[in-house]
């Protein structure tokens, strides 16, 4: 696992934006997983920036979101269709028919569940998955006890989460009480994923994803059984982590090894043959 810790949440949002402009350079057909939630908003902002600068299409990608609520009327604001639209893909030129989240307004959940996973399938699977992390430490909605092994699925929402996201709707008794999610197994097949933080409420959450022990308690800490995890953290979100030293000091290497200077010195020969300190 990587731990990149930034100083603002803004630095955040700009290393999000690199690592998805990134993928979609790379990548002939780009297959990203996107999040909603307050935190990756600056990310889709700046992506809208670069994009209106010229720096970036989003033509040739695909998208699918990592949940959905259940029940919203479609179009209804709060929908997280309706939060991809308004922050992202209204903005840039993603053709609409390949952003998918999904449907959570059908009478038959199982069968929308069962072909959200066939169409991640076969798009050829995710290439870069952006996650957010609640503080009780879920990711997507795979809420505290999650399967580590679960797919794409109809899931209750805890207190905890419907009293963080109630700021959205007119009352905590309008947001819904089920969604359709990504499975923490299906969220593990992504071929990278970067997970953003920001501020001190998410501290505790962050400390128990990266450096407790890997429970179906923290759904977040499944992350440390994939190979190619980012954690794009401001100073707050970090602020509880045991090993933040030693984190900052893989990156000062990092940086090194990328600048592959001085020449002659140790660091300068390794960063000749290696531009990168694995996750
Ligand atoms: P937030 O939500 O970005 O609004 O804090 C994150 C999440 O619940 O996954």
């Amino acid at each position: 696992m990587r731990v990149i810790i930034l100083q603002t949440p803004e630095a955040v949002s700009q290393r999000a934006a690199d690592l998805v402009c990134e993928t979609i350079a790379t990548e002939e057909t780009p297959v990203l997983g996107l999040a909603t939630g307050g935190t990756p908003v600056a990310t889709y902002q700046e992506l809208v920036r670069r994009y209106q600068a010229g720096n970036v299409s989003f033509s040739a990608c695909t998208t699918f979101n990592l949940d959905e609520y259940v029940g919203l009327p479609e179009g209804h604001p709060e929908s997280y269709r309706c939060f991809m639209n308004q922050h992202l893909f209204d903005r840039v030129d993603f053709d609409s028919r390949r952003c998918h989240l999904p449907q959570g307004n059908t009478l038959d959940l199982q069968q929308a569940c069962q072909a959200y996973e066939a169409m991640i399938r076969d798009s050829g699977g995710i290439d870069l998955q952006i996650l957010g992390i609640g503080t009780d430490g879920h990711i997507a909605f795979n809420e505290p006890g999650s399967s580590l092994a679960s797919r794409t699925r109809l899931k209750a929402l805890t207190e905890q989460t419907r009293r963080d996201n109630s700021r959205f709707f007119e009352s905590l008794d309008a947001v819904p009480k089920l969604s359709i999610t990504m499975g923490i197994g299906t969220i593990l097949e992504a071929r990278k994923i970067v997970l953003l933080a920001t501020g001190e409420g998410k501290a505790d959450a962050v400390r128990a994803l990266a450096e407790g022990p890997v429970t179906a308690s923290v759904p977040a800490s499944a992350l440390q059984l994939h190979a190619n995890v980012t954690l794009l953290l401001d100073e707050t979100a970090a602020s509880k982590l045991v090993r933040r030293e030693y984190y900052m000091h893989v990156e000062e290497i990092q940086r090194s090894l990328q600048k592959a200077q001085p020449r002659g010195s140790h660091l300068g020969r390794v960063g000749s043959h290696f531009d990168r300190i694995a996750e």
